[in-house]
Parts: C-alpha cells; structure tokens; sequence
C-alpha cells in the first residue's frame, strides 16, 4: 500500500469530546502513524460538524451568535486534541469556505443532471439525528437513539434522487464483501436496501432554519446538515489541490461509530453515485462504549473527559486501556477497575518492569556499556528473536483485520516470551562465574534488542512511552527500523533505568 486516507466523523459542536469521539481518535490516529512507519502516504482527516437545527439551538441557549458560538467549541475539539497527541493532517470545519463552495457546487451539479428535484414532504423528523424516521424505524413511537417523540414536519423541499441508486449501491457491496465491516453492519445496510430506501430530503426552508449552507439554486433554502457534512470527506482532499484528491480518495478509510451506519453506508455512497465520484474503500464501522455498564449521557453524569483520564493515568496508558480492552465492532465497557488494572498487569507490571529490569542489570554489570553479541546466536537467542520477528507479521495482519486488541495481546506474548528468556538465562547468576562474563554481556544485548524492537512495534500504540525508551536506549530514531542484532555497536552506551509505569496502589485507594 503507498497511500492511506483515514477519516473520522465530523463531530457535532453541541458536546465537548467524551469517551466515545476519543475512541474514534484513538483508533484512527493509531492506524495513521502505523501507516506512516510503513512508508505509505498517509492523509489523516478529522473536523467538526457545525450546521443544523441541534447547533442552531445549543447556540441559542448559550445565547451566541452560531458562528461564534462554533468557533469556541471548534477550536475546542482542536486543543483538546492536539494535547492528547492526535496527529491529524487536516481538521476540516463545515463552515469553512472551501467546504461551503464545494457543496454549493455538488448541489448544482446534481440539480443540473436531473437528480434534485422539488417537491412536498411530510415526516416525523428527529432532531438529536437531524434525520427523518419511517413509522418501522421508530421504538414505541420514538427515535430507538434519542428515545424522543420525533416531530410531525410537513412542508416544500428539495429531494435527491437516492433511490434511483439503490440497486446500483446493493450490486456494489454485495460483489465487495469487506466495503462495509465488520460484516454485521454490512448486513444491516444489506436489509436497509432490501427495502425502498425512497429519496433524501436534502433541503430545509429558511423559514424553519437558517443556520446551514445555502442552496444555490434557491435562496429560500438551506442544505440538509447530513448532505453538507458527507460531503466534508472529499472537500478536504479536494482544498489540498486536485493531486492530493486523485490520491488518497481512492483509498479512504471512513472509520465511524455504528450509530451513523444509514447516513455512510445509504446516503453517502449514492451521493458519490449522483456526483459521479467514485465510491470510498471501506466503511469501518465501531461500537458504543458504555460506562460502568450503563449507556453514556449528560443526563446520568457519567461521560468521561479525555483530558481527566489523561491526567489521572497518562495518555498511552489511556490509548492502551481502549485498543486493548476493545473488539473492534463490539460494544465495550469502561470501567475505572479495569482501568487500573490493565495498566498494572500490562504496562506496570509486564512491559515497566522488563525494560527497569534489562536496564538495571546493563547498568550494574556492564556501566551502561553494551557489549558484543555472541557469535554462536545460541537456540534461545535465535528463538527470543523470532518469536519478535513472527510477532511483527502478526500485528501487520492484526492491524489490516482493525483487532487492535490482538496486536497488543501479541506484543505482550512475546513479552512474555523475553520474561521466560531471563529466568532460563538467569543472567544474575551466571555474572557471579568469571567465566561467563560475556555470555552476560549478550545475554543482555539481546535484551536491549527487545526493548530496541518493542519500542519499534508500540509505537503507533503508544507513541510517548517510545520516545521514552529511545531515550533509555540512547538511540536515533532510524536506529528503532535496523534489524535484530544490528541496533547496538558493541560499546554504546544506554542511560540507567527509569520507572516507565509506576504501579498503581488500589489497596491504598479503598
Ligand atoms: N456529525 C455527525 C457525523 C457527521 S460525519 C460526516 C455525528 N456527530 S457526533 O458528534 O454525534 O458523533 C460522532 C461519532 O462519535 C459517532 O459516530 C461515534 O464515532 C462517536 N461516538 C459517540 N458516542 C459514542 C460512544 N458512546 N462510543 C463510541 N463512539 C461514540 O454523528
């Protein structure tokens, strides 16, 4: 693969980034800089989703102007963020002037080829999903999201002819089985079209709203915020010049909480269709975190900042808690239990301690100094190598198939393994033998060899932890991508140990 684009939704600016946006986050920016370490082209898109009825009335209450009300939780999102180390290449705003030409410019070329057209509609409409529901899609009368009574809407408007795409849009997954995936949302798209999906009310009377792009051929009118915000994932390649679209469209990578499968799997690829744009690469489709057991809202109390469990643990403990406690697809649970536990067993206890421990004892018996490997590469030597060379190909295949979990279950295995090498060796018996200084000596520079390649592997995971480790080890970046038994001269020298994870104390805490 020579290039990558990676997009997340574009994130309504009615909340503050919870537990649910930061998993999004964080499995997109873990992928990005994975791709990047492989040498492929990456473009990383993020953004925030500022038209619409919820906006418009969010502003409303805070008693701002939308705009201005936008502009603070916009940039908002950004800082926030940024100081959880997310490494986007471009964060797109709906309100952006590039985005807003671009929609004005789909809308008048689907209107010019016959597939808007003008019409009347009532409906019952939720607002929490800026959406109209059929009368099957409803819970007991309500939104199953939102739980709300949607409102009965009737009035003139625009429609896209969505419809007219359908079979052409069920052909398509059906001949591209991974297009959406896992495959359960796959098939829920699949059912979706088994019925008619009819056609996309794409326009809403400025009488009702005004907050929204405007439709060009009408003034009376602005966009539906979905058909605005779709359009985002080919506008923001599109503002980077006409090279980087021809690029990275191909590729992209959409990644999206299941609550938005209809607007990505429906609406967006018969949109393309429409446009005459092809259609993205895959639809990757998560779960919804809940927390202690319970769904996640304002009105229970219990959302989770970033920042808080950012401050509480550190980010990569953090990163690491939702990569390794989740199955890509599957609803997971934050629990505070699980929090602390993970990051005592895992990085505490397995990966804090191995790298004190290989540091501590190239300290202590060799001054920091390492020293040559042994030239007969004994069994165990060869084994503790190729167990780390197969892990390597694992995680290649683990981070194609999204099972974040897996990989990191891996790099602790081969742990695991290393662990098992230092109680065989006993390293802190044999350095007591004069004779066996220098099987010491490679013991040890096959240690740092783990540290050197763990530090290679955790990166996309755990991206502040490596620079720590490339610190200990005193080494270059580029040192991190050598072969086994080539990242040390004989004779460099590593900086004593530090402790990476102190353990967390949770007898003390009760
Ligand atoms: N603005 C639309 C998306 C437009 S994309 C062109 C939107 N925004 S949102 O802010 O309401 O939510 C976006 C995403 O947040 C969800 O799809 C999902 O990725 C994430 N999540 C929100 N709550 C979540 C959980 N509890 N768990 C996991 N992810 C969740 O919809």
């Amino acid at each position: 693969m020579s290039s990558v684009y990676i997009t997340t939704p574009l994130f309504y600016v009615n909340a503050e980034p919870h537990l649910g946006s930061t998993y999004t986050m964080v499995i997109t920016d873990t992928l990005a800089r994975y791709y990047r370490a492989q040498g492929a082209e990456t473009f990383y898109l993020t953004g925030t989703d500022e038209h619409g009825d919820k906006i418009a009335q969010v502003a409303a209450e805070a008693k701002l102007a939308e705009k201005e009300f936008t502009d603070q939780v916009s940039a908002a999102f950004r800082r926030i963020w940024d100081d959880c180390g997310i490494t986007y290449d471009h964060f797109i705003r709906t309100t952006d002037a590039h985005h807003v030409q671009f929609v004005q410019e789909i809308l008048h070329r689907v209107y010019n080829a016959g597939d808007i057209y003008f019409g009347k509609y009532g409906g019952l409409y939720c607002v929490g999903c800026e959406r109209f529901y059929t009368e099957k899609e409803l819970r007991d009368g309500k939104c199953p999201d939102h739980l709300t009574v949607p409102k009965l809407i009737e009035e003139e408007n625009y429609f896209f002819r969505m419809g007219k795409y359908q079979d052409r849009l069920r052909a398509h997954i059906e001949s591209h089985a991974d297009f959406i995936r896992p495959e359960g949302y796959r098939n829920e798209v699949l059912a979706m079209l088994r019925e008619p999906i009819g056609d996309l009310c794409i326009s809403r009377p400025k009488s009702r709203l005004t907050w929204g792009i405007g439709i060009p051929f009408d003034e009376r009118y602005v966009t539906y915020v979905w058909f605005d915000a779709l359009l985002n994932y080919v506008s923001a390649l599109k503002s980077r010049g006409e090279a980087t679209f021809e690029k990275f469209w191909p590729e992209a990578e959409h990644f999206i909480g299941k609550d938005i499968v209809k607007p990505h799997g429906v609406f967006w690829p018969t949109m393309l269709m429409a446009a005459g744009l092809p259609l993205y690469k895959h639809l990757n489709v998560h779960g919804f975190w809940t927390v202690e057991g319970q769904k996640m809202s304002k009105s229970l109390g219990n959302t989770v900042a970033p920042l808080e469990v950012k401050a509480q643990i550190g980010m990569d403990a953090f990163r690491y808690f939702l990569l390794r406690e989740s199955v890509f697809g599957q609803d997971p649970d934050f629990r505070q239990e699980s929090l602390v536990s993970r990051y005592n067993t895992d990085l505490a206890n397995n990966l804090g301690n191995f790298v004190s421990r290989a540091l501590a004892m190239q300290q202590k018996y060799f001054a920091g100094i390492v020293q040559p490997l042994d030239a007969d590469w004994p069994a165990e030597d060869r084994e503790l190598r190729d167990k780390f060379l197969q892990t390597e190909k694992d995680i290649d295949g683990f981070m194609h198939d999204l099972q974040f979990h897996r990989a990191l279950e891996s790099v602790m295995a081969a742990l695991d393994h290393a662990n098992r090498y230092i109680v065989q060796m006993a390293p802190f018996t044999m350095i007591k033998d004069p004779t066996k200084q220098a099987r010491v000596g490679a013991v040890l520079h096959q240690l740092l060899e783990v540290v050197r390649t763990l530090a290679r592997l955790l990166a996309p995971f755990l991206p502040d932890t490596v620079g720590e480790l490339r610190g200990l080890l005193a080494l270059e970046p580029a040192a991190l991508t050598k072969p086994w038994g080539e990242g040390f001269a004989p004779g460099h020298k590593i900086n004593p140990p530090k402790n990476l994870f102190p353990r967390i104390d949770t007898d003390a805490k009760k």
